[in-house]
């Protein structure tokens, strides 16, 4: 009776924990990266091909669980244990043993002559994809260096010198191929609505390539455990029409803006003090290579990667404590007092 009249408070518990679960796992930041059904709302030909094939796979797999379930459930009732009564015995049954063989293997087969093909398909545009020393890029397609680091990623346009960090923009309906590094350990690049996951390695080059249709914003995260901060390792690839991609580019080739307020002034000094030893702000001294490039952060949608919305509010939030807004990542924490912070939030911003 006692054990009854617990139980039921346990169920509602338990019952709240699994909706506030679903809830966390399916809230609306989720949504709105196209998380967690992404994979399923391709915006390129090579998403597409890789949600096509996810799809073959997905029918075969529910077709073998389906048939396997009810084999066993008709194995379990139909040939329970009775008593006085021997099992059929089919040992050396060579009609059966080949018949199951040969149906798995060519589901197997057929499993591996889709895959190929995807991969095939998928690195069609990816191949070569070296970055050539200088000039125009090469055909249609622009070529991107990207570089995983822990936890954090360096987009970078090499022919034109176009360095930035977790968001980058590229242009509609050209193929882009990207050449794929890592600074520290294993990442993996990843937007899953643009192309498929790709690992970036400690010395070793990848490529990956993929064709934008849709203008927009698509999300992507790290796909490889990388450490502490492995799940705050997001970033965003914005795709652009050709007139948008060109101002952008334009926009992140120019030097830093110039402080122009009093407050902004004095973030500018205090950047040059405080940050200028990890942190790249092209115009000023600051040269720093360990951090992402800040020379137009302001313009950026996210600040750590995609932890936080790029505002004055978080940005003061990042900086009294990075460790403290994410545990683990290399920036350490300095001693500011807040009216020197608001003085970088404010230089910060203007870097637009
Ligand atoms: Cu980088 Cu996981």
């Amino acid at each position: 009776m006692r054990g009854a009249r617990r139980s039921v408070p346990r169920l509602l518990f338990l019952a709240a924990s699994v909706g506030l679960l679903l809830a966390a796992l399916t809230g609306c930041d989720a949504a709105q990266r196209g998380y967690p059904v992404a994979v399923f709302r391709p915006e390129s030909p090579e998403a597409t091909a890789i949600r096509d094939l996810a799809i073959i796979l997905l029918i075969i797999g529910g077709i073998a669980f389906v048939v396997v379930e009810s084999w066993l459930l008709l194995a379990i009732f139909r040939f329970r244990n009775r008593p006085e009564e021997e099992a059929i015995q089919t040992h050396g049954n060579l009609k059966m043993e080949s018949a199951w063989t040969l149906v798995t293997a060519v589901i197997i087969f057929a499993v591996l002559g889709a895959t190929i093909k995807t991969m095939v398909d998928v690195a069609g545009t990816a191949s070569a994809a070296a970055v050539p020393a200088a000039g125009a890029f090469p055909g249609d397609a622009v070529v991107m260096r990207v570089v995983g680091h822990q936890f954090w990623w360096t987009f970078e346009y090499p022919q034109q010198g176009l360095v930035t960090a977790n968001e980058v923009h590229v242009p509609q309906n050209r193929t882009v191929k990207v050449q794929l590094e890592a600074e520290d350990v294993i990442h993996s690049f990843w937007a899953p609505r643009l192309m498929g996951k790709t690992d970036t390695i400690p010395g070793q080059i990848n490529y990956t390539s993929f064709v934008p249709i849709q203008e927009g914003t698509y999300f992507g995260l790290c796909g490889e455990f990388c450490g502490a901060q492995h799940a705050h390792m997001g970033f965003r690839v914005v795709v652009d029409s050709p007139q948008a991609f060109s101002d952008w580019t334009r926009n992140q080739l120019a030097p830093a803006a110039q402080p122009t307020t009093d407050q902004q002034i004095a973030g500018g000094q205090a950047f040059q003090q405080s940050c200028a030893g990890c942190h790249s702000v092209r115009g000023t001294p600051a040269q720093g290579k360990r951090g992402p490039d800040l020379t137009h952060v302001g313009s950026r949608g996210a600040i750590a990667a995609e932890l936080m919305e790029n505002n004055p509010e978080n940005l003061a939030i990042w900086l009294t404590d990075p460790q403290a807004a994410k545990h683990g990542n290399l920036m350490p924490k300095l001693v500011l007092d807040q009216q020197t912070i608001q003085k970088l939030v404010a230089y910060l911003t203007n870097l637009k």
